[in-house]
């Protein structure tokens, strides 16, 4: 049975329609984000789970217990924000205990729990400080601390690492994760940061104007993106549109604007049956002087960007933009004309 279940949700604030009828089952110790843009319904979708909003359509549950009504307090989920919300005028011991004060846990427990926690998230010495004592990852650590200790079925955080400074924000979600894995909490983690999601989750929920477009663990999402908004804000993507000219079982040879491509879709989406393919590949899956390679594909450097472990290459082909990605291009220059090949199965079908 699923820990959390979401069924044609749909949350309106007047006439915006923030979260449109989405799906979703979260199993028992499961970490899932939400990926999308801002504005897609993702903190909608999480405070609605919270119980800060009530649905206006559809349902959620708890286990087998439906909580659309059930107020904040009495549905054991703790969240986590960008701003830490941290008391400023309490110190961190303090700030930590809280919730376990207002939920009024025996004394002796109360310090038991706190120390357990100060000592997971590595922060015994810092006990007496107050937040403005504290650097942003400390806080967000006590922030986190503070989410854990009272040992919530599922743990929320919206942006968590927004704050952070880009080392930092690595480091802390490999905590996050690593806290997450140990404690077995069922975790919701939002965020529109796709490096972040690919990185921390088991499944990513990916958003887009209150709906879902696609639901998949972090390889899928990448290798496999369903829709051509998937395949762009995910990752790079080319994305072209083409007209099925030769089909044997799923191998479809595509006349494309830019040229034919012979594409291999096993285990990829059916294409519609309009006989026209929309169809996507990454940058890095286009190889440079590859000797017996299918799919050749000539175009004329435009520009290209070093990136130290790798080199972006922006190039046209009769007209047509593409973005390549490689490290070897020691003697490529704006102007000079170079051959790919992408390999027939490097391709993915889109539905839309
Ligand atoms: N309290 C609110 N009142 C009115 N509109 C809101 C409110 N909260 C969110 N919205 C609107 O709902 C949509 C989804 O917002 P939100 O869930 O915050 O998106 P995200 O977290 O993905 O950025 C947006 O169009 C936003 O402007
Ligand atoms: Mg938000």
């Amino acid at each position: 049975m699923s820990l959390l279940k979401i069924v044609n949700l749909t949350k309106k604030f007047d006439d915006v329609v923030a979260v449109d009828g989405i799906d979703l089952d979260v199993a028992d110790g499961e970490f899932v984000t939400l990926l999308g843009p801002s504005g897609c319904g993702k903190t909608t979708t999480l405070r609605t789970i919270a119980g800060f909003y009530y649905p206006d359509g559809g349902e959620v549950y708890f286990g087998d217990t439906l909580v659309n009504n059930v107020p904040p307090n009495r549905r054991n989920t703790a969240m986590c924000f960008q701003s830490y919300a941290l008391f400023p005028h309490m110190s961190v011991w303090d700030n930590i205990c809280f919730g376990l004060k207002m939920q009024k846990i025996p004394v002796d427990q109360q310090k038991q729990r706190v120390s357990k926690v100060l000592e997971m998230m590595g922060l015994q010495r810092l006990e007496n400080r107050k937040p403005g004592q504290l650097s942003g990852g400390q806080q967000q650590r006590v922030a986190l601390a503070r989410a854990i200790v009272t040992e919530p079925e599922i743990l929320l955080f919206d942006e968590p690492l927004s704050n952070l400074d880009a080392k930092l924000r690595v480091q802390v979600r490999v905590e996050i994760r690593e806290m997450q894995k140990r404690l077995g909490i069922t975790t919701i983690y939002v965020t529109h940061d796709q490096d972040e999601a690919l990185a921390i989750s088991d499944r990513i929920v990916v958003m887009n104007d209150g709906r879902i477009e696609q639901i998949g663990n972090p390889y899928e999402i990448y290798r496999n993106p369903l829709t051509s908004f998937v395949a762009g804000f995910i990752g790079l993507a080319n994305i072209f549109e083409g007209t099925i000219v030769k089909r044997e079982n799923t191998r479809y040879t595509v006349e494309a604007p830019f040229g034919t491509v012979v594409i291999d879709g096993e285990g990829k989406a059916e294409p519609d049956s309009s006989g026209t393919l929309k169809f996507s590949w990454r940058p890095e899956e286009m190889k440079v002087r590859a000797d017996n390679g299918v799919n050749r594909i000539r175009g004329t450097i435009l520009h290209t960007v070093f990136m130290g472990n790798t080199t972006d290459l922006f190039f046209e082909v009769n007209g047509f933009r593409m973005r390549a990605q490689t490290d070897e291009v020691d003697v490529v220059r704006s102007g000079d004309t170079i051959e790919f090949t992408v390999p027939e199965n490097a391709f993915s079908i889109l539905r839309g």
